[in-house]
């Protein structure tokens, strides 16, 4: 039998990368939405990127569903294996759950949806008042939030590994 890699492969690491640093970008533009200038198109901007996350999740779903992910150290308490696995599969649940629940609320709004401006994307047959509009517009800025957080507990723990433990953890997904 072939022994599992040791590492994320190229396209894992690349997809990783790019998935987090949009999700950063669009915490602290829709954060940051509200106080930056009105002729900056900031909102169009935030939708595009989230819509971007939206298809390379599914491709990292698709990716993961036919790869393991290389072994986590030995020495890894069991308790810290679960939890580590427990909070990618909020993540996973997380990074779809934000670009739907704003493609939701923004297909019930007045503006046209384009990517980038380059296409429009088409909108859910949805209107204001509706509950699943409601419920959309009720919960992604929570969710933005809960991920925020989340995210600093992540990247907590990765430093950890490797600034305290010494463990190759983080070499796993940065190929080094
Ligand atoms: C928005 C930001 C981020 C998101 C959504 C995110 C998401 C994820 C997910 C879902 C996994 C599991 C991969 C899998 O097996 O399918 C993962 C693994 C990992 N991430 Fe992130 N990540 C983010 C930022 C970061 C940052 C900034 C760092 C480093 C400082 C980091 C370090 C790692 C490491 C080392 C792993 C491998 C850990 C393991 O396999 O248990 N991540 N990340
Ligand atoms: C990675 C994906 C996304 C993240 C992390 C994210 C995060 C956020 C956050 C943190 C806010 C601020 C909420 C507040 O101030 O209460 C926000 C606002 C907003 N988001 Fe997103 N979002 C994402 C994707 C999307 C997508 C795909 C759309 C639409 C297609 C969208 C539409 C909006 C709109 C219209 C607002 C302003 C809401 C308001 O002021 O009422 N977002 N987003």
């Amino acid at each position: 039998m072939n022994r599992p890699a040791q590492r994320y492969n190229r396209g894992a690491r690349l997809l990783h990368w790019a998935i987090a640093l949009l999700i950063i970008a669009n915490i602290l533009l829709g954060i940051a939405h509200a106080y930056i200038d009105k002729d900056w198109p900031v909102i169009p901007l935030h939708k595009s990127i989230g819509l971007t996350v939206l298809a390379l999740t599914m491709l990292r779903i698709v990716w993961r569903s036919g790869h393991r992910p290389p072994p986590l150290p030995t020495q890894m308490p069991r308790w810290e294996k679960g939890a580590a696995h427990g909070l990618h599969g909020l993540f996973y649940a997380l990074m779809l759950a934000l670009p739907l629940t704003g493609w939701v609320m923004s297909s019930a709004g007045q503006y046209p949806l384009r990517w980038f401006n380059l296409f429009v994307v088409p909108k859910f047959a949805v209107a204001k008042g509706d509950v699943l509009v409601a419920f959309s517009h009720g919960s992604h800025g929570v969710l933005g939030l809960v991920f925020g957080a989340l995210i600093v507990l992540h990247v907590a723990a990765a430093l950890r590994h490797h600034l305290v433990l010494k463990d190759n953890v983080l070499a796993r997904m940065t190929g080094q």
